[in-house]
């Protein structure tokens, strides 16, 4: 394995980019590469199946480009596809991402824990895992979340519409005394700064970005895959309106970037 090769990240959308911009603050270095598979986003209504066959995919072709590693960074790919992947490749390093349930329980003091998140990602098997190894001695309110991926894709971070419909998903939570919310899909940290407008002050949100990007420095390092003196080169492919992913991009990411189509 080359340790000058890339780094591959992706998501159904863009929501991944919340990951990436903490993998980047961690590896200055590292050059990365993006897929947005806008096409079919949102993964969150799709099967597991789909899911799987897409994910296979996207390794594929970032395995091509090459890269040295890959970070599922999506909540509901990484519950339907990353075991899949795992045994397809067993030497490859492969960083998937959870709803941070074990944080979240040690964060909070009323007890109860908000957990916003896909459809998918609550109706997996993983999900009902992590929940009885970590969370048996809480009250754990899942929230779905429908409609809010698409808005974040379109460029909608903080609309009247988007604010609705997310204190509609994030009122009942508080109502029930939740005084800790679990950010259970990488898209949703984009509405970060919303979203705090939106929940008291002792209110706690909790996301895994930097964790993911942690764990991927230290395996990457333990496998001596690291690099400190190159200068990144990042690419980024979508699947879907590449000019639109383009404009949504520009919003989330501090240099400018062309997006390139996938093509499949
Ligand atoms: N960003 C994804 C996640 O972390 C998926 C969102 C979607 O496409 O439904 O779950």
């Amino acid at each position: 394995m080359d340790k000058h090769a890339a780094i591959g990240v992706f998501d159904s959308g863009l929501g991944g980019i919340s990951v990436l911009n903490e993998i980047r603050g961690l590896l200055p270095s590292e050059s990365l590469i993006y897929i947005a598979d806008s096409a079919h986003v949102p993964y969150g209504e799709k099967s597991p199946e789909f899911i799987v066959q897409r994910s296979i995919a996207i390794t594929e072709f970032l395995l091509a480009q090459p890269v040295k590693a890959i970070v599922v960074a999506c909540n509901t790919a990484t519950a339907a596809a990353v075991t899949e992947l795992r045994q397809r490749w067993p030497e490859l390093l492969i960083v998937g991402m959870e709803p941070a349930v074990k944080p979240a329980v040690l964060a909070s003091v009323s007890g109860k824990i908000g957990v916003l998140a896909t459809t998918g990602t609550l109706r997996s098997a993983r999900f009902a895992a992590l929940l009885e190894r970590f969370a048996s001695d809480v009250d754990v309110i899942t929230q779905p979340c429908p409609g809010l991926v698409e808005l974040i894709e379109a460029g909608q971070l903080d609309s009247a519409v988007t604010r609705n419909l997310l204190n509609s998903y994030v009122e009942p939570l508080l109502q029930a005394g939740c005084d800790t919310l679990i950010l259970g899909c990488t898209h949703y940290p984009l509405l970060k700064p919303l979203l705090q407008t939106l929940v008291p002050n002792g209110v706690q949100l909790i996301d895994t970005g930097k964790a993911v990007a942690r764990r991927l420095q230290s395996e990457l390092g333990k496998q001596g895959l690291l690099v400190d003196t190159q200068l990144p080169v990042d690419r980024f492919y979508g699947s879907g309106d590449v000019y639109k992913t383009e404009q949504t991009l520009a919003l989330l990411w501090p240099t400018e970037q062309s997006v390139r189509a996938l093509g499949f």
